[in-house]
């Protein structure tokens, strides 16, 4: 009788203590068993791009995210509960990891707590990013020599909100980057730099960043988006291309090489869903492998909208891909669930969700759903290229395309029905 008791006390309890347990950390009532890493773990990392708040656990202005540390408290919990990789939203781009020229011009403050969050956690850690047009401040394209008369030129970065989600930082289009305005003048007030000062900024630049973190970054993005988007130049015209020459890519490569042997060296860019954007990608990286320039992964972004691409579309980008002979990473994926292209920024994500008011789900959360499952589909066919997949930024509040709803979670840490339609990918469970 006494056993019975305690059998069937174990009978009540067993299943909250699931429930409880299912949703610890989130304090959700998600019904899935599971978290994004255990589901992926036979197939590839499951990460996440974090902000300052999240690094250091502080409402810093920095990052202009609008949290506060109750809501980073839940962010930081959702982090480390479903993702096994993390990559920096912000922090070591070159205008915040190294502001000013010169020996104390460095900022490794908040990279370092970016650094120390991983390793605490046991993550794998990517650096983001090396070389860019974007988020570049214009001291570095400019020439030490000036002209006469100007001894003392004002200083040339916009107003640094060291971020940030400020729309101008954290878009990275452009000439919004530090060297915009106009014709490629920025904010430079003398000569530019000459091809051997910039390549000798750059390998500083390189050497101190990844010797700094070596052997603890274990993937870097070395070059991010030098492609050109339209036309038929293969090379984007950015100051690292004018100034060094197209050779600047494969002297970035070697670069970090040289100071860490053992990190994983990608080339990371957009809209490789577009066929001619791709194939410049292909052409790019099979004439640095002729030179045997050390490129060892190709980014993705795959900054995406509910509309395209289909799983059919994502399979054949891939399958192109995979001619290369390289591990894939999927850098920066999200799902704008507004119509559009991949720069949209505009949402209608609401008018979407009225007309389906008295629904169960929302016709907007569905199609999230549906578009996430599709893409998590075509990156299991191709697991054994796919090696890293990271969404870019824990959940639809801090995203920077937050009007789209772009995320696996809300603003609130809640699982959105896209979160089990990626889990049930992973199980096999397609029936529900
Ligand atoms: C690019 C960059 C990212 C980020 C996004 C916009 O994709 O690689 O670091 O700035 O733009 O958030």
């Amino acid at each position: 009788m006494k056993n019975r008791n305690i059998l069937t006390a174990f009978a009540i309890t067993a299943p909250l203590l699931a429930i409880a347990l299912a949703g610890c950390v989130t304090g959700t009532k998600s019904k899935s068993p599971s978290t994004l890493k255990k589901a992926y773990k036979d197939h590839f990392y499951v990460g996440v791009a974090i902000n300052r708040t999240i690094a250091t656990s502080t409402s810093v202005r920095a990052d202009n995210v609008n949290r506060n540390i109750d809501q980073i408290n839940q962010d930081i919990a959702v982090v480390r509960e479903q993702f096994n990789q993390i990559s920096p939203e912000n922090d070591l781009k070159w205008q915040l990891i190294h502001p000013r020229d010169g020996a104390d011009g460095y900022n490794f403050g908040p990279a370092d707590a970016y650094v120390n969050f991983g390793l605490s956690n046991k993550m794998y850690i990517v650096g983001h990013t090396l070389v860019w047009h974007g988020q570049t401040p214009s001291w570095v394209f400019q020439g030490t020599n000036m002209p006469p008369g100007i001894a003392n030129p004002p200083p040339t970065v916009a107003a640094d909100t060291t971020g940030t989600n400020a729309p101008g930082a954290r878009r990275g289009r452009g000439p919004g980057g530090g060297f915009g305005g106009g014709m490629g003048r920025g904010g430079m007030t003398g000569p530019r730099a000459s091809r051997e000062e910039l390549l000798q900024r750059m390998h500083d630049h390189i050497a101190t960043v990844v010797g700094r973190y070596k052997g603890k970054i274990k993937v870097w993005d070395v070059v991010n988006e030098a492609l050109a988007d339209g036309g038929t130049n293969i090379l984007r015209t950015s100051p690292w291309e004018q100034i060094i020459g197209p050779d600047f890519i494969a002297k970035a490569f070697e670069y970090a090489h040289e100071e860490d042997p053992k990190a994983i060296l990608r080339y990371n860019d957009y809209s490789l869903e577009n066929p001619a954007k791709r194939h410049k990608l292909i052409t790019l990286i099979k004439s640095l492998q002729a030179q045997g320039v050390p490129v060892m992964a190709i980014g993705s972004q795959t900054h995406v909208s509910v509309t395209s691409p289909s799983f059919a579309e994502e399979d054949k980008v891939l399958t192109e891909l995979e001619t290369l002979g390289l591990p894939i990473h999927i850098t920066e994926f999200d799902v704008n669930g507004a119509q559009g292209g991949q720069r949209s920024n505009s949402g209608d994500v609401a008018a979407n969700a009225a007309t389906t008011q008295g629904g169960l789900v929302s016709d907007a959360d569905k199609k999230l759903a549906d578009a996430y499952a599709g893409l998590f589909r075509a990156f299991m066919k191709h697991d054994k290229s796919v090696k890293v997949v990271t969404l870019w930024g824990v959940n639809d509040g801090v995203s920077w395309r937050a009007q789209g709803r772009p995320l696996l979670f809300d603003a609130n840490d809640q699982p959105k029905p896209a979160f089990d339609a990626v889990i049930r990918v992973a199980t096999g469970d397609q029936t529900k």
